[in-house]
């Protein structure tokens, strides 16, 4: 009952956020759950998650100008590399203090998501911003020159 009131607090009525907000959720749960023999491993799975949603905030606030993204990917990478730490705290079995941070980052990420996010959720929200179409362009830019010769085939073909 607690976790449903928490993501109804984070809802910011934008889907493809709210559906990483709600993984967040998820992961950090299982970090709750977890014994101390399996700490190390939900913590592992908390990062990649958290660096892989951060990632993807960072690149719809740099793809479409964000006025106010250099504060929130600095918070996100401060986070981050907080959350590698505790990464290492997990697996030296300082579980207490992996076990705190959890209860930070959570209260966190409750304020994050509800000022940062939410005004970038408004922002995104305004522009109609489709992600799908900013991941496949930055998909085509990163596979370099195979993609960039595509248009010379496809000229190639028209004048042949
Ligand atoms: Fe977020
Ligand atoms: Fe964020």
């Amino acid at each position: 009952m607690a976790s449903l009131k928490w993501a109804d607090a984070l809802t910011l009525d934008l889907p493809f956020m709210d559906r990483e907000h709600q993984a967040f959720e998820d992961s950090i749960e299982r970090v709750d759950m977890a014994d101390d023999a399996h700490l190390a491993f939900v913590w592992d799975d908390l990062v990649a998650c958290t660096s892989e949603h951060f990632a993807r905030e960072d690149l719809w606030m740099r793809s479409t100008g964000f006025p106010a993204k250099k504060a929130h990917i600095v918070q996100h990478l401060v986070v981050l590399e907080v959350m590698r730490e505790g990464l290492v705290q997990a697996r030296e079995g300082r579980f207490l203090q992996v076990r705190e941070m959890a209860r930070q980052l959570r209260s966190w990420y409750v304020k994050h998501v509800q000022t940062m996010d939410a005004a970038l959720a408004r922002h995104l929200r305004g522009m109609r911003f489709d992600p799908v179409t900013v991941e496949d362009v930055t998909r085509a830019e990163s596979a370099g020159p195979a993609s960039a010769q595509k248009p010379m085939a496809d000229r190639a073909a028209i004048t042949a």
